[in-house]
């Protein structure tokens, strides 16, 4: 696992997009698996500046999201469809038929969620998944608990993810309170995982992810498992971890070797 730590926000998110970039650079129809939520906000800022900016182009990008809450329509605007598009996908020249994000309004869940799943194999799998935490320690909204092997599927949420979720909402009632997540065995298939993570408030639950036993409490920690992972944080983020002195080690030796060390 490659950690890499960085004063700001910014130049955090700044650092996972150049490892995006450079992953496009070499695969023009990459396919990304893509979260919501505050902290890949500024990623995809860069990345909407690289298009314009730059005129870096993702017409053959292909992209699946991890969740949506369910009963909400693409249309409500805490929808997580409504926030890929406005945030990422209305910016750039993709072809919006590839973006999928699951249908919080799908009649026959369990259906939905194999489609969604044989979707992803039929483009040969993520080439790239993006992902934040939640403050439980999930990925996607497979809450603690969830089975480190599980699939796309329908979940309910946890206590924690509503309130933490409630801000975006006028009523805490407003929360939805199920949601369809790809699942932690989903993510794991994917071929190389970014973890985005900033601010003290996710400080513990982060080192609890990556230098704590790995445990279906914490989803998270089930990235452990996985050979490409590149952990990008700020330093607020990473004030719990006992083992910076090493990253940064790491991270200077890859420099020496002009290569990435997993
Ligand atoms: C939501 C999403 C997660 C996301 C998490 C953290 O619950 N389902 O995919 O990582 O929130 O959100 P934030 O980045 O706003 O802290």
């Amino acid at each position: 696992m490659r950690v890499i730590i960085r004063k700001t926000y910014e130049e955090m998110s700044k650092e996972a997009t150049a490892l995006v970039k450079k992953r496009l650079t070499v695969k023009r129809d990459l396919v990304l698996g893509l979260a919501t939520g505050s902290t890949p906000l500024g990623l995809y800022r860069e990345l909407v500046r690289m298009h314009k900016e730059e005129g870096f182009s993702f017409k053959l990008v292909r992209s699946f999201n991890l969740d949506e809450y369910y009963g909400l329509p693409p249309t409500h605007e805490q929808s997580y469809r409504y926030f890929m598009d406005t945030n990422l996908f209305d910016h750039l020249d993709i072809d919006k038929r590839n973006t999928r994000v699951p249908d919080g309004l799908a009649p026959d869940v369990e259906a939905f969620c194999r489609e969604y799943e044989e979707a992803i194999k039929r483009v040969g799998g993520i080439d790239l998944q993006v992902l934040g935490i939640g403050g439980d320690g999930h990925i996607g909204f497979n809450e603690p608990g969830s089975s480190l092997a599980s699939r796309t599927r329908l979940v309910a949420l946890d206590e924690q993810t509503i309130n933490d979720n409630s801000r975006f909402f006028a009523r805490r009632e407003d929360v939805p309170k199920f949601a369809i997540t790809m699942g932690v065995g989903t993510v794991l298939e994917a071929k190389e995982i970014i973890l985005l993570v900033n601010g003290e408030k996710k400080a513990e639950v982060l080192a609890k992810a990556i230098e704590g036993p790995v445990t279906s409490l914490i989803s998270a920690s089930a990235l452990q498992f996985h050979p490409k992972v590149s952990v990008f944080l700020d330093e607020p983020a990473a004030s719990a971890l006992t083992r910076t002195a090493y990253y940064r080690f790491s991270e200077e030796a890859e420099k020496k070797l002009g290569r990435e060390i997993f």
